[in-house]
């Protein structure tokens, strides 16, 4: 199984970025635990990070390509990009939403997903271990998305 994973804005910023609320680790040891995966699960992983909604578009195309599923930390963009939203509905691959902190329960616009519905699962509030169980969730269901 072949799987992109794509990180919106700022997630870059990790270990800088509000470190009292994401945490002290830094993008690349999240791209490291991310990448661990490989061995454990059998699977092959790439990994973009983008600051631009317009390539996080591209890159759900290229997943539908190229991928058998997509984990998506789609940043702030969830809470707001119907763009997003129509880009998850056109691609037939399944789209697994992730978030690193609990969305449901920070500031009220974080508790609105505009991409919610376009995705098979959302998985929020377990840190880097959201990846690791979107993961699973690809790995457990079917590969189609409905
Ligand atoms: C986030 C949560 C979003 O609300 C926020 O805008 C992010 C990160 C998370 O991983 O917890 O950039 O997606």
């Amino acid at each position: 199984m072949n799987i992109l994973v794509i990180n919106g804005p700022s997630l870059n910023m990790l270990g800088v970025r509000e470190p009292e609320v994401y945490g002290t680790q830094t993008y690349k040891d999240l791209e490291n635990y991310i990448m661990s995966f490989e061995d454990l699960y059998k699977v092959t992983i790439d990994i973009k990070q983008t600051n631009l909604e317009g390539i996080i578009i591209d890159l759900l195309q290229y997943g539908n390509d190229k991928f058998d599923g997509v984990i998506l930390n789609a940043g702030a963009f969830t809470h707001y990009s119907y763009a997003l939203y129509d880009s998850i509905k056109s691609i037939s691959k399944p789209v697994i939403e992730v978030h690193l902190t609990d969305v449901n329960n920070r500031e009220d616009f974080r508790k609105i997903s505009v991409i919610k519905e376009a995705c098979k699962a959302t998985v929020s509030g377990l840190g880097f271990k959201s990846y690791e169980e979107a993961l699973k969730l690809l790995l457990k269901g079917s590969v189609t998305k409905w």
